[in-house]
């Protein structure tokens, strides 16, 4: 059986790295798949957030994924802190996981920056806790972002050292699933960094909330190169900028990237910009619409939230108390 889980931080806005990266594809795999989906507040927490804005942005994002057509009839949609069992595997993990191993992440890496000492243990044990979020319901296939790759070959690690230890075959080797023409979206002031929630400058992304008029503002203002577009895709090496940009309108248009530099070869990037403008303010835009109006009826999100977290607790029982036989926990 085919199972998958993802899972999105509560920590700000949405943007279109997250929108193209990874809820449009699970609203994709919805008819494949039996699909979880989380918004992973426990991570979260692994840097400081505010409570109420904590409160307020887990609502957002699961607005969010509604309104991007993730049925939540079909799927499980919930915040993971409802599900106690996340924590409790997290914790098992900590002690399956090495510390050689989550030494080597490079988002710890990077979200410690010079500061390591301060850092939260939460945040060098993040890692353990999402393969606890997927293995805890067997999931096998994660649908992502490529900056999500490290951390789904740790939960592949985890999951076989758990097997060989316990000589047990009880977690599945997951499999992520990154696909599209935009697994990796940059910033749009620096071609070379990827778009983010928590970069400072808010011209650097798309956010999901977004007005066509800032949308177009600062695709506008995006940084290019001097040179025309390319009609190779080959040639976009060494391009960051333009290679960011016709991969995002590839991935908007759900075109190649061979037929969009076809189409623009040549062309000068203000030509290019307005188009890609347009097409990101008409698949946004209605989801924004809709976004919204969700947001006006917090119970309404409330209760998709807590009915999926009622089924996920469902899902998870039995798998929790298989994990519980194999490590030697009584129970009732
Ligand atoms: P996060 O906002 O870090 O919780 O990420 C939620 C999902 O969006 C994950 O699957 C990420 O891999 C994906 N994602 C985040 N940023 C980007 C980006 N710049 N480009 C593509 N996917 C992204
Ligand atoms: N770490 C992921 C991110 O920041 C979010 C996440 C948490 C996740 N648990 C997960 C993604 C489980 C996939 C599966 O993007």
């Amino acid at each position: 059986m085919k199972r998958i889980f993802s899972g999105v931080q509560p920590t700000g806005n949405l943007h279109l790295g997250n929108y193209l990266g990874a809820i449009r594809n699970w609203a994709r795999l919805q008819d494949e798949f039996e699909c979880l989906f989380c918004i992973v507040d426990l991570h979260a927490i692994t840097q400081w957030q505010d409570p109420k804005e904590l409160a307020a942005n887990t609502r957002e994002v699961t607005a969010g994924l509604l309104a991007a057509g993730i049925d939540p009839k079909r799927n499980i949609i919930f915040n993971q802190s409802q599900v106690s069992g996340h924590a409790e595997l997290a914790w098992i993990f900590n002690c399956v996981a090495r510390l050689g191993w989550l030494n080597r992440m490079t988002q710890f890496k990077e979200k410690a920056g010079k500061h390591r000492e301060n850092a939260s243990v939460g945040l060098f044990a993040y890692p353990n806790l999402m393969a606890a979020d997927i293995l805890l319901y067997q999931a096998t296939h994660v649908p992502v972002g490529e900056d999500q790759k490290q951390h789904l070959e740790l939960t592949r690690d985890i999951a076989q050292k758990f097997n060989n230890d316990f000589e047990t075959d009880l977690f599945p080797l997951v499999e992520p699933l990154i696909f599209g023409a935009a697994t990796r979206v940059m910033s749009l002031r620096d071609g070379t960094k990827k778009m983010s929630k928590s970069e400072a400058s808010d011209n650097s992304r798309i956010n999901m909330t977004d007005d066509a008029d800032a949308i177009a503002t600062k695709i506008r203002k995006a940084k290019t190169d001097p040179d025309a577009l390319p009609d190779n895709p080959a040639d976009l090496e060494g391009r960051p900028e333009a290679a960011n940009l016709m991969g995002l309108y590839a991935a908007l248009t759900d075109e190649s990237i061979d037929a969009v530099c076809a189409r623009f070869g040549g062309e000068m990037f203000s030509t290019f910009k307005q188009q890609l403008a347009d097409k990101a303010v008409s698949e946004l835009v209605p989801i924004q619409d809709e976004m919204r109006r969700l947001m006006g009826e917090p119970a309404l999100i409330d209760d998709v939230l807590g009915d999926g977290a009622e089924r996920a607790r469902d899902l998870s029982r039995p798998i929790l108390e298989k994990i519980h036989d194999v490590v030697g926990f009584l129970r009732p």
